[in-house]
């Protein structure tokens, strides 16, 4: 019985070791050292490559090494009724609400003005007149901390699942007509959703043009959320008047994508929120035991629903 990790597009031999010091009796893997792939029982996949999945032969269940799971649901070569998991913890969820408290503060309260100023050495006193209403697409572990860490600013917030089904005393909207109601209410709109069939494009045009005037677009979730194509014309019609955004269609963003050069874009490089290797260690070993005892992997996903 063995653990894989396995990151294709990054290093994670300093993970497998944290993960094999807090589990001494567990045979961990790090990938490309994978040993005998039929002993894997448990793997933490992310850019898994391909032909990778049909050599594990032993699987009980795998996870992904981070929130997002469409790598794993959209490949063919992840068996049907094999469970899978995601590593989403307390500390990412913090980190996620960090960076959108902090894109929205800085926007509200007008900062970048001040440093403007400031080179001119000039005092003109400035706060904003009215309290912002932020609008969430995604209610689930994400979107729950960012709303408790605003609403802890008082800020109000209502939030836009698939479900619409109230978890805590946010108001929360579903379907068309109620995205269209949370649009037209939020003057930051912020995408958390998880990338499925029905997600794909959700920040489109048709979705554009029921934007409150002036609002702020934020787009945290993944890049295909957004039609790019979209975007540049409804920045002219102020609806919404910025986008901040740190995923892309295509990652890193290309030198010449024209986003860098748009005066109403903002743009972070894909790191509003990034599993930490020590958060990521404890929540792999707890997986790992659970599956070792027959339950399911942590953050156990719906397969049908993708996410
Ligand atoms: C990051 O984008 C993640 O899915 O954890």
């Amino acid at each position: 019985m063995a653990l894989l990790i396995c990151a294709s597009d990054r290093d994670t031999s300093r993970l497998a070791a944290r993960v094999a010091a807090m589990a001494p009796g567990v045979n961990v893997r790090n990938w490309p050292d994978i040993g005998q792939p039929e002993d894997i029982d448990f793997a933490v996949l992310w850019r898994q490559p391909p032909g990778l999945l049909p050599r594990l032969t032993g699987l009980k269940a795998v996870s992904s090494l981070g929130a997002g799971v469409e790598h794993l649901v959209n490949d063919p070569d992840l068996p049907e009724h094999l469970p899978l998991g995601r590593l989403a913890g307390p500390k990412l969820a913090s980190d996620m609400a960090a960076y959108l408290v902090a894109q929205v503060l800085w926007h509200w309260k007008g900062l970048d003005r001040f440093a403007g100023q400031q080179s001119e050495r000039r005092w003109q006193p400035w706060t904003p007149r009215h309290t912002p209403t932020i609008g969430l697409l995604g209610y689930g572990h994400l979107g729950q901390a960012c709303a408790r860490a605003f609403q802890a600013l008082d800020l109000p917030v209502t939030a836009w699942t698939r479900s619409g089904q109230s978890i805590d005393d946010t108001v929360v909207h579903s379907g068309a007509s109620g995205l269209a109601t949370l649009a037209a209410q939020a003057d930051y709109l912020i995408c958390l959703l998880p990338l499925t069939d029905q997600t794909r494009g959700i920040l489109n045009q048709r979705l554009f043009t029921t934007m409150k005037p002036d609002s702020v677009l934020i787009s945290v979730g993944r890049g295909p959320h957004l039609i790019e194509a979209d975007l540049a014309p409804a920045l002219e019609q102020r609806r919404p008047a910025l986008a901040i955004l740190d995923v892309f269609d295509q990652e890193p963003l290309p030198a010449d994508h024209p986003f860098w050069q748009h005066p109403q874009i903002r743009i972070t490089p894909h790191c509003s929120a990034i599993t930490r290797s020590d958060e990521a260690a404890e929540l792999i070993v707890e997986s790992y035991h659970r599956v070792r005892k027959g339950l399911p992997p942590l953050g156990l996903v719906k397969r049908e629903r993708g996410y």
